[in-house]
């Protein structure tokens, strides 16, 4: 998979790729990254990439000609499966999508800044909008990484253990059961019995009524979908 993310804030977005899975993932060549600063993009001396709203109104609007300019250029040299926009005003990120994006080949990333970007950008070129909850970021480059990372684990090889991204929370609708480790007694704290049984349809029954009373008590609302 190869991912292009385009940027005024390349800087904010690198650190997460330079760390644990994702950089693992990097460097086994399972997937690309890449980043353009918008501001590459630009013509003036300036390198403006926002400009006022039309009709009055507080907030700068980004500018469409830098990001056709670079979205065309990477148009160019590959097809795309999507082009994606983060904005509050986009669908909620959840694991489905994550689930269907990982199975992509090539994707751009559009980050958002300002008030957003000029309309005719999303009408013209996005095909999908994503946004990762109910309040607004000081930008779509924080989200572009949330999102990154919760694709680029589900991509075939990355995690150690291939089953571990199918007992995920979510993957089922269903949150994740209890989980314990050593030491099987602390300060009076004892693991549940059943784990020690060596029963393991016993122990996978156990584990899927733990992750419904979970389910139930916390998101009610993940068993009506
Ligand atoms: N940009 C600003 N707020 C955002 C959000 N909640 N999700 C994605 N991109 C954003």
């Amino acid at each position: 998979m190869r991912i292009d993310i385009i940027t005024v804030l390349p800087e904010l977005l690198k650190s997460p790729f330079e760390a644990s899975i994702l950089k693992r993932a990097i460097e086994a060549n399972l997937v690309e990254v890449h980043f353009h600063n918008l501001r590459d993009y630009t013509t003036d001396n300036y390198k403006t990439v926002d400009d006022y709203q039309f009709g009055g109104g507080a907030g700068m609007v980004m500018l469409i000609e830098p990001i056709d300019k670079c979205i065309t250029k990477l148009q160019s040299e590959r097809d795309y499966d999507d082009i994606i926009y983060m904005t509050p005003d986009g669908e909620r990120l959840k694991q489905g999508t994550a689930n269907q994006l990982s199975l992509k080949e090539n994707l751009i990333i559009l980050c958002g800044h300002y008030k957003g970007v000029d309309q005719r950008v999303r009408d013209k070129f996005i095909t999908k909008e994503i946004s990762i909850g109910d309040y607004v970021l000081s930008g779509g480059e924080l989200g572009a990484a949330v999102l990154c990372d919760a694709v680029i684990r589900l991509i075939p090889g990355v995690l150690g253990n291939e089953t571990s991204a199918l007992t995920d929370s979510f993957q089922d609708n269903l949150l994740a059961p209890p989980i314990y480790t050593r030491p099987r007694s602390y300060q009076g704290m004892d693991v549940p019995e059943i784990l020690f049984s060596g029963n393991f349809p016993e122990i996978e029954k156990w584990r899927e009524e733990q992750a419904y009373l979970r389910t139930k008590e916390r998101r009610p609302d993940l068993l009506d979908d």
